[in-house]
């Protein structure tokens, strides 16, 4: 395993993740009562701006019914249930952690939607599917647990049919030092930032074509104002299951400094789409 597999395979390592997903769930109604995705919104969605930010993603690709979807890096799956529900198509996951493919699969099945999403334990650096495999890769908040850029890339080339798009959300580095812990990292070494330029370079040297380009920084600024808010008017949690649930009882601590990193311009936010060219 890389150096930064192992780092992001110790931050990601979930033990007894399951355990306290039933657990939490168990406030929601008894075991046999089907959840929906939305339910599961706070606990499911790993990222800045969580379900909204999976809908605007999923809407900027274009995905539709017949589109066949990889999510690299899926975490528990929360994106990949809400895509293939909203979007009609089928989806397939990949996360180096074992934890959380056994707990993807477990709410999957809670939701009813074991028929439309699957899900795999692999490095998004060394996946076994043929060439041309997938008309739509995503990438939500995982490059930057990433050194191998270029490698990353290129092997997300490799995996689109041609005309297929790969669809991007993600920290960037901003001006000065981000806080740690953060929600993907620890401590700095095993972050692995780059710029708004330094992205875009990386993503077109693998062969890919920028079809949409949006700086979401500031909707994340608002939506950070907005947690910090929250988080002082109810400074016990919130009363559904939250990503507490998924990182441990410091995930306040790390989602604090998030917040504190963006309203600081220390990190930045991108969402992009791009495109492989057809042969
Ligand atoms: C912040 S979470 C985002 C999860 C999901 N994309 C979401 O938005 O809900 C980052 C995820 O990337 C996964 N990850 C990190 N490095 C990886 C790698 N090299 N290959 C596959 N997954 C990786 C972690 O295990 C973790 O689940």
């Amino acid at each position: 395993m890389s150096q930064e597999s192992n780092g992001a395979h110790a931050h990601y390592a979930a033990t007894g993740i399951l355990e306290r997903i039933r657990a939490a769930l168990a406030a929601l109604g008894p075991q046999d009562r089907p959840l929906t995705p939305r339910e599961l919104g706070a606990m499911d969605q790993f990222h800045t701006r969580g379900h909204a930010a999976t809908a605007e993603l999923a809407e900027l690709a274009g995905i539709g019914p017949g589109d066949r979807v990889l999510d690299l890096g899926c975490g528990i799956g929360g994106p990949a249930r809400l895509i293939a529900q909203s979007r009609g198509c089928r989806v397939t996951g990949v996360d180096l952690s074992e934890g959380f493919v056994e707990a993807a699969r477990y709410l999957s099945l809670r939701t009813g939607q074991q028929d439309r999403v699957e899900f795999h334990c692999a490095s998004a650096l060394e996946l076994g599917f043929a060439d041309a495999s997938f008309d739509v890769v995503l990438l939500q908040h995982v490059a930057m647990n990433i050194a191998q850029r270029d490698r990353l890339y290129r092997e997300i080339r490799r995996l689109l049919a041609p005309g297929g798009r790969f669809a991007t959300y993600d920290v960037l580095r901003g001006r000065g030092e981000p806080h740690y812990p953060a929600p993907w990292a620890r401590e700095a070494g095993d972050s692995f930032l780059l710029d708004a330029a330094s992205t875009r370079q990386a993503v077109e040297a693998a062969g890919l074509r920028v079809l949409a380009w949006r700086d979401d920084t500031q909707a994340a600024r608002e939506w950070a104002a907005q947690l910090k808010a929250a988080a002082a008017a109810a400074p016990s949690g919130p009363a559904t299951p939250g990503l507490g649930v998924v990182m441990g009882p410091d995930f306040p601590l790390l989602a604090g400094n998030h917040a504190r990193n963006l309203l600081e311009g220390r990190v930045e936010v991108l969402m992009a789409v791009f495109e492989a060219a057809r042969a």
